[in-house]
């Protein structure tokens, strides 16, 4: 039986996916404003976020939410926090590139302990309980078993906001060692997406700069509960307040941090 925090916050991320969706129908009347160069936000993001918001304190109205358009409603110090990003992969899908979800996690007193990440496009929901193990349309996933880097797929994601970033040259020098050293290195386009398709071993391993907690929180709890792990690129915990995260099942993730660590830059 689903945990009943669960069902609420399943039942947020498929009301947000039909907003999403009934929108995609036709991409051209949709509003887009930029927050800053190249980050955007749509009417849609803002609706789909409202109706996660609206469900989730609908049932649980002691609870605060974080969401990334809003911000805080309610206590920030309430002891049970959801972590909402309404749409993740908001410029895929102002491009109609079928690459984006909705993410939400529940925080209780500074543990994660319920995740949904719900792709709309396929219909595809990865659920996670702490403690249950972590769920692709309610069947048990587990990370992928590849034990060697040089036969990986690994996601990653890089700076694109700032015109001159610093971050992004030593991002490159990252890009050449990683990709000379695993099979295929993609840019899909959304964090928690790419997060979630490591926990069902459809990706080995991920990396990434600059996020934020709505970006990550839901996919952490997914790919520990898949049997993998979660860090920083030294491969230290503090990932959700840093937003520099590296995850992969345990053979990979120690490769994978002796790749990343001369490039960390948690501050
Ligand atoms: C973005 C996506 C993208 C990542 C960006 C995020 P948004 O989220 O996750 O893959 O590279 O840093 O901000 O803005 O589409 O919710
Ligand atoms: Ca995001
Ligand atoms: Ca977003």
């Amino acid at each position: 039986m689903q945990h009943p925090m669960l069902n609420i916050a399943i039942r947020a991320a498929r009301r947000a996916g039909q907003i999403i969706n009934r929108a995609s129908l036709d991409l051209a009347i949709i509003k887009i404003q930029a927050k800053q160069h190249n980050d955007f936000v749509t009417e849609v993001d803002r609706a789909a976020e409202a109706a996660i918001i609206e469900t989730l304190l609908g049932a649980y109205p002691d609870h605060a939410v974080l969401a990334e358009e809003s911000g805080y409603t309610g206590k920030p110090d309430a002891p049970c926090q959801w972590i909402v990003d309404p749409l993740d992969g908001t410029h895929n899908f102002i491009h109609g590139f079928p690459y984006y979800c909705i993410s939400i996690a529940l925080q209780e007193s500074n543990t994660l302990t319920q995740a949904v990440i719900y792709d709309p496009i396929h219909n595809d929901l990865f659920t996670a309980s702490r403690g249950y193990g972590a769920t692709l349309n309610n069947r048990r996933i587990r990370v992928s078993r590849r034990d060697r880097l040089s036969t990986a797929l690994i996601g990653t994601g890089f700076a694109h906001r700032k015109l001159q970033d610093t971050s992004l040259t030593s991002y490159i020098k990252l890009f050449t060692e990683m990709t000379q050293s695993c099979a295929g290195l993609r840019r899909p386009g959304a964090a928690a997406l790419d997060m979630a398709n490591v926990a069902a071993g459809r990706l080995d391993g991920f990396f990434e700069q600059g996020l934020h907690r709505w970006d990550i929180a839901a996919g952490c709890l997914l790919v520990t509960e898949a049997g993998g792990l979660v860090g920083d690129y030294r491969g230290e915990a503090d990932f959700l307040d840093t937003g520099e995260i590296l995850c992969a099942n345990s053979k990979l993730y120690a490769q994978m941090v002796h790749i990343t660590n001369p490039y960390s830059q948690p501050a």
